[in-house]
């Protein structure tokens, strides 16, 4: 069924397709009736059966195309859009995780940064109607306002992660300007959902729930901690992604047609609220009551005190803000979790 916001007489690219986020839209797309060329390098930055997990999910759609390479392959990408007819682009290849970024900081300059130039090569030389990619509520740093709002200053990144995400605003906002090219920057906010990421904290706690291992909290010991994380439903990620798809920004006489735009839930919640709140879920999925054995640890370099959007800008320009609420979201990635890794507790003689 179509809802608009999608069109079938269009063929879209979707990079990062076995991806948590790529997966889901890629599906939403397909289902709609739309056709995909998707590409994804497969890495195992997490276990990458899960990637695989998705990727046959996707795999008996007609319409679709999976290409295993790397946007980092600037004659692959050539080679891609020469082959077929790409009209809007959605680049959600990255290498994910702020933390990771401390270690290892190659891999976020070749993925985040050199992978996004030549999607902005390609899309220089074959004009597309929109270009779409990720960007991330990390780039607003420290901020201390709240919400958090698309016109707040964002030159103070805590992580090379984060600054990767604020170059790439900046490298889409020169292309628009120079090559006349409509692009989109979407700025999530910790997304979770079923066949989320493994090293996400929400996954993270379950699978040290399961493996009898306590949690680690990094919040230097602090009971009151107050620091809060906004979090969004994957649902609402791919309705508000859909939404922009066909909503391209226009031209102005000053402006280059570029925007940026967060989606975030709106309603945060601070970290001890959240772990109780995962607990609640998988004590219902599991119905026994669970409780989380907690090693309190430091603050780490990188970690940003709260995220907080504002769903405003989202609203006014494609009439929607993330409705699902943490609780109801971590539900179904609880039930999701025990399915998938068949954790239900058997009775015994079944
Ligand atoms: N999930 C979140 O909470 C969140 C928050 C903010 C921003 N983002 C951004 O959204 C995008 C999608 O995130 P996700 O959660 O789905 O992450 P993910 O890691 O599940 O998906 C990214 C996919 O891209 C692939 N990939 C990485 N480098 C590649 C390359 N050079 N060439 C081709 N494929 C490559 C990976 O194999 C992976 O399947 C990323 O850009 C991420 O930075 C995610």
């Amino acid at each position: 069924m179509n809802s608009n916001y999608t069109d079938t007489a269009k063929t879209y690219l979707v990079t990062g397709v076995a991806g948590f986020i790529g997966f889901f839209l890629t599906k939403r797309l397909l289902d709609e009736g739309c056709r995909v060329v998707g590409i994804d390098n497969m890495n195992e930055y997490y276990d990458v059966n899960l990637k695989y997990a998705r990727l046959n999910m996707l795999m008996p759609y007609e319409r679709f195309t999976f290409i295993k390479g790397s946007i980092e392959d600037k004659k692959l990408l050539v080679r891609l859009f020469e082959n077929h007819r790409i009209n809007i682009v959605i680049n959600l290849a990255a290498q994910a995780g702020v933390r990771h970024s401390i270690d290892n900081p190659d891999v976020y300059i070749q993925s985040n940064i050199i992978g996004f130039y030549n999607i902005l090569e390609v899309c220089r030389y074959h004009p597309v109607e929109h270009l779409v990619y990720a960007s991330s509520s990390s780039v607003y740093g420290a901020n201390k306002k709240v919400p958090f709002e698309e016109k707040d200053f964002v030159d103070n990144p805590v992580s090379l992660y984060a600054a990767t995400k604020k170059t790439n605003e900046l490298m889409a906002y020169t292309y628009s300007h120079l090559y006349s090219i409509p692009s989109s920057g979407l700025r999530f906010f910790t997304v979770y959902g079923p066949y989320g990421r493994p090293d996400m904290s929400y996954y993270h706690f379950t699978d040290r729930y399961f493996r009898n291992e306590p949690i680690r909290i990094f919040n230097n010991g602090d009971i009151e901690d107050d620091r809060y994380r906004d979090f969004t439903y994957i649902d609402d990620i791919i309705e508000g992604i859909v939404r922009v798809l066909v909503n391209p920004p226009a031209k102005t006489n000053n402006n280059a047609a570029h925007r940026v735009l967060n989606i975030g839930g709106s309603s945060p919640v601070k970290l001890m609220d959240f772990v109780r709140a995962l607990e609640m879920a998988l004590s219902k999925a599991l119905c026994k009551e669970v409780v989380f054995d907690k090693i309190f640890e430091s603050i780490r370099p990188g970690d940003v005190r709260a995220t907080y959007a504002s769903a405003k800008l989202l609203e006014e320009t494609v009439g929607y803000k993330p409705l699902t609420s943490l609780k109801e979201g971590l539900q179904r990635f609880a039930d999701w979790y025990v399915w998938y890794y068949d954790k239900k507790p058997k009775r015994a003689g079944t």
